[in-house]
Parts: C-alpha cells; sequence; structure tokens
C-alpha cells in the first residue's frame, strides 16, 4: 500500500489507515455492528479479534492506526498487539483522542456511552492514560470532536498545555464532527502558540454523502496540516448494509458505478475520499477481516473523472447528514 507524510511532518502513514472505534468495545454507532461481534462480547475474545484485524491490516502495509480514550479498551488492544508483534514504532503511526470518557462498562446498550469535557483535567488525565498504554507508540494527540461550544479552542490553559506537548515533540491534533466542522476548522487554523500553528493534523467527516467541509480541508492541508479522514462510508450508511428505503435511488447509481470498476460499493466510496488531492490518510473503520479486505480494495481503484463527478452530485445537505447520523442507533 502507498505511504505518504502526514502533511508537513515527518510521520509516515498509509494511504489507507484503520480506525478502532468498531473494534474496542461492544456497543458502536455503526449500521450492523451487533452482527460483526455475533454477540461475544467477553474482553478476551474481543482482544482476539481486534489483533486479527490488525494483523491482516499490517501484513498488507496500513502503517496508521487511530484510538481515542473512549473506545472502550482499543487503545489497550493496540498496545497488546504492537507489544505482543513487537513491532517497531518507527516503523507505525498511531494517533488517539482525549475529551471523551468511556461510560459504558462494557455494555452494548447503557444510559451514557461516552462524557464530554475539554478540560485540562480531562486531557492530564487522558494523556497519562494513553502514555501509560501505547508509550512510545503514541504519535499524535488529538482533541476529540472540538466544537465552538466546547470551549476547547480558547481555553487557554489547555491550549498552553498542547503547546508544550507538542514542543515536547507529540503531534497535535483535533477531530471534528457535525455541520459546523468547517467553521470550527477556520478557527483552529487561527490557533497560533509563539506564532507557531498549533495544530499538526485534522481529522473530520468527509464522504460521497457529506461534502462541506472539502473547502476548509483544502485550506488546512495547504496550510501544512495532515488532514485524516473518517467516516468514509458514512458509519456504514455506504455499505452493502444499508437498506434504507430513502437511500435506495442513490444505491442504486452508486452500485453500477461500483458495477463498472468490478467492485464493492465501499471501495467505491473510499476510493472517492483518496481522490481528493487534499487527503493524506482515508480510515477504514472495519470491524471484520472481511469489511477491510472490502475496504482496502479502494487503494487499487482510479476513478474516472466523470465518476468522481457523478459522486460528488450524491452529497446531502449537511444538516440532513448529521440529523440522519445522530439517530444511528448503538448496537
Ligand atoms: N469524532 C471522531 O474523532 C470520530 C468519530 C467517528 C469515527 N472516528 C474514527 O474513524 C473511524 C471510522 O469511523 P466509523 O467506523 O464510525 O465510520 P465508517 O468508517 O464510515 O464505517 C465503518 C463501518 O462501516 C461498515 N462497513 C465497512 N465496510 C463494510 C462492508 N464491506 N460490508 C458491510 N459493512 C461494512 C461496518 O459497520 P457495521 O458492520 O457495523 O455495519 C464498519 O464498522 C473510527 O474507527 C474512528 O477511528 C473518529
Amino acid at each position: 500500500m502507498e505511504s505518504r507524510r502526514l502533511g508537513r511532518h515527518q510521520v509516515k502513514v498509509s494511504v489507507l489507515g484503520l480506525g478502532l472505534a468498531a473494534l474496542g468495545r461492544p456497543g458502536y454507532i455503526t449500521l450492523g455492528h451487533a452482527a460483526d461481534l455475533g454477540g461475544n462480547y467477553e474482553t478476551a475474545v474481543m482482544e482476539q479479534h481486534a489483533h486479527h484485524v490488525l494483523d491482516t491490516a499490517w501484513a498488507a502495509g496500513i502503517c496508521y492506526f487511530d484510538a481515542a480514550r473512549s473506545y472502550g479498551r482499543a487503545e489497550a488492544f493496540l498496545a497488546s498487539w504492537l507489544q505482543s508483534r513487537q513491532i517497531d514504532p518507527a516503523m507505525i503511526t498511531v494517533g488517539s483522542k482525549w475529551g471523551y470518557t468511556y461510560t459504558a462498562n462494557w455494555q452494548v446498550q447503557a444510559a451514557k456511552h461516552e462524557v464530554k469535557e475539554h478540560s485540562l483535567p480531562v486531557l492530564q488525565r487522558q494523556l497519562g492514560e494513553s502514555r501509560h498504554l501505547l508509550g512510545a507508540y503514541l504519535d499524535l494527540y488529538q482533541i476529540h470532536s472540538a466544537t465552538l461550544d466546547s470551549g476547547v479552542l480558547t481555553n487557554r490553559a489547555v491550549l498552553t498545555e498542547l503547546a508544550g506537548l507538542k514542543r515536547e515533540g507529540l503531534l497535535i491534533g483535533l477531530s471534528l464532527s457535525g455541520a459546523e466542522q468547517a467553521v470550527v476548522l477556520e478557527r483552529a487554523l487561527e490557533v497560533r502558540l509563539d506564532g507557531v500553528l498549533l495544530f499538526d493534523a485534522v481529522q473530520a467527516t468527509w464522504n460521497v454523502l457529506e461534502q462541506a467541509a472539502g473547502a476548509a480541508l483544502t485550506a488546512a492541508h495547504e496550510a501544512g496540516l495532515g488532514v485524516i479522514i473518517k467516516e468514509a462510508v458514512a458509519n456504514g450508511r455506504l455499505t452493502p448494509r444499508n437498506h434504507q428505503p430513502t437511500f435506495a435511488p442513490k444505491r442504486r447509481i452508486i452500485e453500477s458505478l461500483a458495477a463498472a470498476y468490478e467492485t464493492t460499493i465501499d471501495a467505491l466510496a473510499l476510493a472517492f475520499v483518496l481522490a481528493q488531492p487534499w487527503v493524506d490518510v482515508v480510515l477504514s473503520g472495519a470491524a471484520t477481516v472481511a469489511h477491510l479486505h472490502s475496504n482496502m480494495a479502494a487503494a487499487r481503484l482510479v476513478l474516472r473523472p466523470d465518476t468522481l463527478q457523478q459522486l460528488q452530485a450524491l452529497a446531502e445537505p449537511s444538516a440532513d447528514y448529521w440529523q440522519t447520523r445522530s439517530h444511528l442507533a448503538w448496537n
């Protein structure tokens, strides 16, 4: 698999990365999560399953892995895999996130799955926890879902702490979510400490259905930030699992395009993101080895300009996209 640098930074990333949100805990919001895990949520079974997916990714040349404190035991599963396979930290790039605390207690259904707080005490506590698990493997630490509401981009104490970590060599990033992604990113690009841009990377949602942050992400790329794309198959909505009647007309178009390339609709959706010149890494959120194989076909696809145009035309209004996402059920 092709690899490159993350933005203007030295670390190496593969064009497809692996996100561990679906692998680290029993409950998640992707369409068929319950079916993927077969109802066996024993920690050791889930850890082995995660290791199997990680082995498959690594063997195929994937060298960027994305976790978060709130993805259940994702950091722990990644750490035990890295240690047991004795992977050299220089061969791999690991990003994680702080700002949400996992509260689901290893249950699929919970009153609250995660609690958000972008404060200095949470940053300090969670960085300690991430470093305890990942040690020298941790390259990039991201604010998890920065928003204007959370106040994190104007929180002097947090920004100063992040600037200190950056001086020590940790890359600093932010992830985005919601219809305001572009506005938040524009603000983030104004955050400078001692004249230097604070953020080294941004992780955002951009896919066939939600393309609103494209211009802001282009600006971030031009400013030298690494650009990581998440939710490239819209949490499963751009996969064979989506049987929603309202999606059927778009599904028919995507299926006929995928058939012309003799590929799957998820690979086509991922290839659409990979074709954007401002993207450094596209995350596969594969929950199984089969998903991963299907997703990885994207790295071999080169889409024609007319195909890109047809896919561009399928975008939804941002507000509709995020409204639908907010109704995805934990399963
Ligand atoms: N705010 C943030 O920072 C944030 C938020 C979300 C995600 N992320 C990161 O981005 C990564 C990807 O996000 P995501 O998993 O939410 O969204 P995604 O990548 O759009 O969706 C991944 C899901 O799509 C389904 N899928 C993929 N290929 C498939 C196939 N061939 N057949 C059937 N189903 C298939 C699977 O779900 P089912 O099998 O369950 O249907 C899989 O878990 C995460 O792992 C995480 O690292 C970050």
